[in-house]
């Protein structure tokens, strides 16, 4: 394992942390989650502590001490040769500080102790309060062990400072090697959505779909989906978070799949609707390409300099137009985009930024303006069209619902759309399921 960009990104929080005049931040990794009786969800370790080291056992906490003689501290589990026979290998502090380049480590159950004395004489503790009640309370109790030596002449941190707020910028753009890891997450989930397409036919089910993305996600090496596949036939494309994933597919009608793996931690975020049948019948076909049409003007307009919400807007003006050629809505193109007529049919925005989590980390305002783009972020870019059946809408076009989704990088001259391993044209998808029919 390279542990050089973790050892960067820690330099880089204390950096940060000494230009607000220094201070202890304390950072947690996830508690595991109990499932029922002795079983647990499957464990992953908390995004930001991960970032800061790589380390993704349970039960670990980061401490970082700024100033002019800085330290990074891990504290996690002892090695225990019994429970490592029956839930497998631990670092324990020893081995866990060689292996990824900490300063010192020390068990997890000397953290409290450890922390008043760490935190003692300190201008700020850098914490994210608010987020684990737990923790709070842990926290608190610190503090006021530090308090307690006031006598002592011990002096309990003055301030209290978000460390998240600090993470979530540095977050916001993604270092070569995060940049790799994506890349490699997408190639996957376009590998897994190509398999989805080739597997799918009439009177095959929702789950079935989904098992073939799951068998390809894992076979690549994903750890774990990155969020829950929506794999919605027909109707259930016009529930944007459908994830029953448990109907029958029929002829005729469109299949959406929203789905992406999870790789060393980072997330990938497709969406592709292709006809069940393998062929786009008319007003389907109409309504796919317009959203098509709105992705690539979102795309067109992924540049450094331009703002977060260029993208959307780009979309939004260009399903408009077509949401008024199809006798969606009604009124000029002025008129539909000031009164926002299309978010009957189009209600969610184009992108959200992509890292370590589905929805990253990371600012989407500066103040009043949208935040503007940099290169090494990376957005999805996902407008869609959703029409439910109504009378005032004309009933060709009942039930279609289409997203088409990618994930972007954005370069020193535009943006690098690294999802693009899976057909969206219609001719493409159309090539691709035939060809997979035989
Ligand atoms: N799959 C979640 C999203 O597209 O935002
Ligand atoms: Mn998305
Ligand atoms: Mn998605």
């Amino acid at each position: 394992m390279n542990i050089s960009p973790y050892h960067q990104r820690r330099l880089s929080l204390i950096d940060r942390m000494n230009r607000h005049g220094g201070g202890v931040a304390v950072i947690p990794t996830a508690p595991e989650q109990p499932r029922n009786r002795d079983t647990h969800f499957p464990y992953r370790a908390d995004s930001y502590f991960q970032y800061l080291t790589g380390f993704i056992e349970p039960e670990a906490v980061l401490v970082i001490v700024a100033g002019t003689s800085p330290q990074s501290i891990l504290f996690c589990r002892e090695k225990n040769l019994e429970r490592e026979t029956w839930d497998g290998f631990r670092y324990g502090p020893e081995a866990a500080r060689e292996t990824f380049g900490f300063d010192v480590a020390h068990p997890v159950a000397e953290l409290d102790t450890k922390l008043a004395e760490l935190l003692a004489d300190q201008p700020a503790l850098w914490f994210s309060l608010g987020h684990d009640a737990g923790w709070d309370a842990r926290i608190t109790a610190a503090i006021n062990a530090v308090r307690a030596q006031s006598r002592a002449g011990k002096r309990a941190p003055a301030a209290i400072r978000d460390v998240r707020a600090e993470l979530d910028a540095m977050r916001l753009i993604k270092d070569g090697v995060e940049l790799d890891t994506m890349r490699r997450a997408a190639a996957i989930a376009a590998a897994a959505h190509v398999r989805a397409m080739r597997f799918t036919a009439p009177g095959r089910h929702e789950y079935e779909v989904e098992a073939e993305l799951l068998h390809e996600f894992r076979r690549m090496g994903c750890e774990y989906p990155a969020y829950t596949s929506i794999v919605a036939g027909g109707a259930n494309a016009c529930v944007l978070h459908y994830v029953g994933n448990d109907q029958p597919l029929r002829d005729g009608d469109l299949l959406l799949i929203d789905a992406g793996g999870e790789l060393n931690g980072y997330a990938s975020d497709i969406t592709r609707t292709f006809p069940v049948n393998g062929r786009f019948s008319g007003p389907q076909a109409d309504v796919y390409d317009l959203v098509l049409d709105a992705q690539a003007a979102a795309i067109a307009a992924i540049k450094p300099g331009a703002g977060f919400n260029d993208p959307h807007e780009a979309a939004v003006k260009v399903l408009a137009q077509g949401m008024i050629d199809m006798k969606l809505v009604h009124g000029s193109l002025d008129a539909v985009l000031e009164l926002e007529s299309y978010k009957r049919f189009y209600m969610h925005r184009t992108s959200h930024w992509l890292g370590k989590d589905v929805h990253d980390a990371g600012e989407y305002k500066e103040g009043e303006h949208w935040a503007p783009l940099v290169p090494g972020m990376t957005l999805t870019v996902e407008p869609g069209c959703y029409i439910r059946p109504a009378e005032d809408v004309p009933e060709a076009f009942w039930n279609i619902g289409v997203r088409i989704e990618d994930d972007a990088v954005v370069t020193a001259s535009g943006c690098e759309i690294i999802t693009d391993g899976v057909p969206k044209k219609i001719a493409d998808i159309e090539a691709l399921m035939a060809e997979a029919r035989g």
